[in-house]
């Protein structure tokens, strides 16, 4: 309980607000978990994400108590279904009779008229037991049982299984719906970074050092993320490929990061020395401060100029930096794991939009870039219209760029595996990351 509002209606909030208002998991959990005593904490975020995770698997399993398409109920009502059918069926720890009591109640908070036919579904689904029951007939076709079962949007699973083949296809999906670890950037600025981990650990920081960047760490348990380090913001929190994005980066006196809050592959860019100073362009005001707070935080605001501007018309001089880092905003379809709710709000739509904006920023990227030398791509999306495609609209149009191909040996291990022969590295998410697709581009003339 918190505020004497129990968890299960939380929870239905949650996902309400995701649904009706388009608002993201991750910062609402936050807000909400701040209000909850830490032994709820845990409980709360597992049913949403379960919920959010398995949301096509729980609609199958509720479908078969409901005389009519769960789609057409009243947001709300959805909303208690999942989040009863969540704890039911997915989660060890809730008895079934908490599990229906205490979602039936938060339902009869916000529509009291629905009570009782969530608690007629629900005692239906109890009924059945553990493990969810999947009735496809024999003919169902593979993919579109593969989307049932791991939870993802039909088209989505069969761009992945084009692309990425059907075995890595199926091991990303399944990724995307296990818990995400937490990973950090070590920042040890002249430190041996053994002897920096070995400090961390003596604080009650756990964590190994991870084969996908020099400089990152994956913490032993999600929870240290409320460490003091991390909580300060002394730590960063940068996932283990968006760190490994940056080893494609040029070192360079002064790097321009033209999509950089939160700040990680700033700040990583920074630590791994790749850079001395940054020059930081974000638009979005809020996120503007944050990005600025941040780099405070850390003890790195001098060596990085913060802007506020629309990287597609950079308030800077062109052709006079040899080394920019585009990370451009995108779908996230690499970020599912820490971003579920994504996967029901894209449609293939989505993708041209976003490409129409890449475009921009990518064409203004490389005007920035001074002969000789490169500009890196990296998105978190695994979808071609927003990285190969993209690359060779803006590479198409000028008669001075080409696509560079990393030297394997270069590159840690993980990331070599991820070069494709036409020099685009796709890094599909996986159990210890997420994924992007990244591109470097050269420019013609000056001196390498
Ligand atoms: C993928 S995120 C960047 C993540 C960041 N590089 C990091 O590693 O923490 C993309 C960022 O681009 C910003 N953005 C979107 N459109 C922009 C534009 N036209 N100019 C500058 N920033 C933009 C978004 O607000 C968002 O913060």
């Amino acid at each position: 309980m918190t505020d004497g509002v129990p968890v299960r209606a939380l929870a239905v909030e949650v996902l309400v607000r995701i649904e009706r208002d388009r608002a993201f998991a991750a910062p609402l959990l936050a807000a909400k978990e701040g209000r909850l005593p830490p032994r709820d904490r845990g409980l709360l975020r597992t049913i949403v994400l379960s919920a959010l995770r398995n949301r096509s698997l729980l609609d199958h399993v509720l479908a078969r108590h409901l005389s009519r398409p769960i789609e057409t109920l009243d947001t709300d009502v959805r909303a208690g279904l999942r989040v009863g059918a969540a704890q039911l069926l997915l989660l060890e720890r809730v008895p079934p009779h908490a599990a229906v009591g205490e979602t039936v109640g938060a339902v009869r908070l916000r529509v009291p008229r629905a009570a009782g036919l969530v608690n007629a579904v629900l005692r239906k689904v109890a009924s059945e037991g553990k493990p969810p029951r999947i009735d496809l007939g024999p003919e169902t076709d593979p993919l579109a049982r593969l989307a049932l079962e791991t939870s993802h949007p039909e088209w989505l699973v069969r761009r992945w299984v084009a692309d990425l083949g059907l075995e890595a296809a199926e091991a990303a999906l399944l990724s995307d719906d296990a818990e995400a670890s937490v990973d950090v950037l070590l920042d040890p600025r002249g430190e041996d970074p053994d002897v920096l981990l070995a400090r961390l650990r003596h604080g009650g920081l756990e964590g190994k050092r991870s084969p996908w960047a020099p400089l990152a760490v994956t913490l032993s348990s999600a929870s240290a993320g409320s460490h003091p380090e991390i909580a300060t913001g002394r730590l960063a929190v940068v996932d283990v490929a968006a760190q490994a994005m940056c080893e494609l980066v040029e070192p360079a006196e002064v790097v321009v990061d033209l999509a950089a809050a939160p700040g990680g592959k700033t700040r990583t860019l920074l630590a791994t020395g790749r850079a001395r100073r940054v020059v930081a362009l974000e638009r979005n005001p809020t996120r503007t401060r944050r990005l600025a707070a941040g780099l405070q935080a850390a003890g790195r605001a001098e060596e990085v100029l913060v802007v506020r501007a629309d990287s597609a018309r950079p308030p800077l001089p062109r052709g006079a930096f040899r080394s920019v880092l585009l990370d451009a905003p995108c779908s996230g379809t690499g970020t599912l794991r820490k971003n579920p709710e994504i996967r029901w709000r894209l449609v293939p739509t989505d993708l041209a939009r976003l490409a129409a904006t890449q475009r921009a920023l990518l064409a203004a990227a490389l005007d920035l870039c001074a002969p000789g030398g490169s500009v890196v791509y990296v998105t978190c999306s695994l979808e071609p219209e927003e990285n190969e495609e993209v690359v060779a609209a803006v590479v198409g149009e000028r008669a001075d760029v080409s696509v560079e191909r990393p030297e394997p040996s270069r590159l840690p291990a993980p990331l070599a595996r991820a070069l494709r022969p036409a020099g685009v590295l796709r890094v599909a998410p996986g159990a210890s990351n997420d994924g992007f697709t990244a591109t470097v581009l050269r420019k013609d003339g000056g001196s390498r």
